[in-house]
């Protein structure tokens, strides 16, 4: 598995994987083209590089406005999940935001998502 950044090309299997995860933010493809356009914005995906085409497997959406940071949207295919990939994403954004200058992260999340409070 690797994480990397979105391309436009992951639009369709994004949104796909959003179709499978009720938890997520239901994002069009507008907007989550106009977050990767945006100077803050920045989207990763983790993908399964063994298969071809290569599986996204999850992504995470971040917009950073300074130092602080949102976690807008994410996800993790339900048939990958409790596997770390969750955990991946963040820390590959960890470490890219870091080197742009955050401090903090924020996420908001219903109190009863206790996959989303875990990670
Ligand atoms: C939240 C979500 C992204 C986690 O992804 P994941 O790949 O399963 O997470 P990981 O395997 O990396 O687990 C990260 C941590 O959370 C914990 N965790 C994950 N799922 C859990 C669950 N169902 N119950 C309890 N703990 C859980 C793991 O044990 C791990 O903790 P650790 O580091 O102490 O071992 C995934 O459950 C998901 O896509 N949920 C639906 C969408 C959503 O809620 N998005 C967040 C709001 S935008």
């Amino acid at each position: 598995m690797r994480v990397r950044l979105f391309a436009k090309d992951d639009l369709h299997a994004i949104l796909g994987l959003q179709e499978k995860c009720p938890e997520a933010a239901r994002w069009t493809e507008g907007d989550y083209k106009r977050l990767a356009e945006d100077a803050g914005g920045k989207i990763l995906v983790a993908e399964l590089e063994t298969m071809d085409p290569p599986k996204l497997l999850g992504f995470a959406a971040f917009h950073r406005v300074l130092d602080e940071v949102e976690l807008r949207n994410m996800a993790v295919d339900p048939e990958h999940r409790e596997q770390g990939i969750g955990k991946a994403l963040l820390e590959d954004a960890r470490d890219r935001l870091l080197k742009v200058g955050a401090k903090r992260v924020f996420l908001e999340v219903r109190a009863s998502n206790k996959p989303a409070l875990s990670l």
